[in-house]
């Protein structure tokens, strides 16, 4: 199925705040072009990028109260730390309100926040994307444009690298992690030293 780009973008861009929307615009033109790397439709790549944040206009509070109201089941860790919500309310928004209905798109909104095991190359590349698209700058180990780089020749390494970026970043703010983003960063940390050795370690 294919959708119309312009008017989500167009319908996006009046939802979130500036910031948001030309994050969201560079996620969705960096999954694009992961897609053409590794075989994926760059047409679901731009949707599911331009709508991973969909929810997040909202504040925490409204986040939560908007799942509670919809039945979207929510975790432990979820009911503390809110915000993690907004990639499960977005996946219900982009069906309910954009009109999306492949589960390949709404999964990869789902689970860009943690990620997950044995994601699917559309998660693996929206997950990516989030953390890596033009705008952002935060330090990374290894630097970002080496990241950057690895995301565009092996997706399981440097979904292994994000993880595990991202669980040094939230053990250093002190931030409640969720169990998800564990149980990712240690299946690609297996999944990597199964394949054979690699450099990083
Ligand atoms: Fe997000
Ligand atoms: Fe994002």
């Amino acid at each position: 199925m294919e959708y119309d780009i312009i008017e989500i973008g167009s319908r996006i861009r009046k939802q979130l705040p500036k910031k948001r929307f030309w994050h969201s615009v560079g996620v969705a033109y960096t999954a694009a072009d992961m897609a053409l790397v590794f075989g994926e439709s760059a047409q679901k790549a731009l949707t599911a990028g331009l709508l991973h944040d969909c929810a997040k206009y909202l504040s925490d509070a409204e986040i939560l109260s908007e799942c509670r109201h919809h039945n979207i089941p929510v975790t432990p860790i979820e009911q503390e730390q809110s915000f993690l919500l907004h990639a499960k309310l977005g996946a219900y928004y982009a069906k309910k309100e954009y009109g999306i209905e492949e589960e390949e798109i709404l999964s990869a909104i789902t689970w860009h926040t943690t990620g997950r095991p044995a994601m699917t190359v559309l998660e693996q590349i929206i997950y990516l994307a989030d953390y890596i698209e033009p705008l952002r700058t935060q330090p990374t180990n290894p630097p970002l444009d080496e990241i950057r780089r690895m995301c565009f020749t092996d997706l399981d390494r440097a979904v292994y690298l994000v993880a595990e970026n991202t669980m040094r970043y939230l053990h250093s703010e002190g931030t409640p992690m969720d169990p998800m983003t564990e149980r990712t960063y240690l299946y690609y940390n297996n999944r990597i030293n199964s394949d054979g050795g690699n450099e990083w370690n």
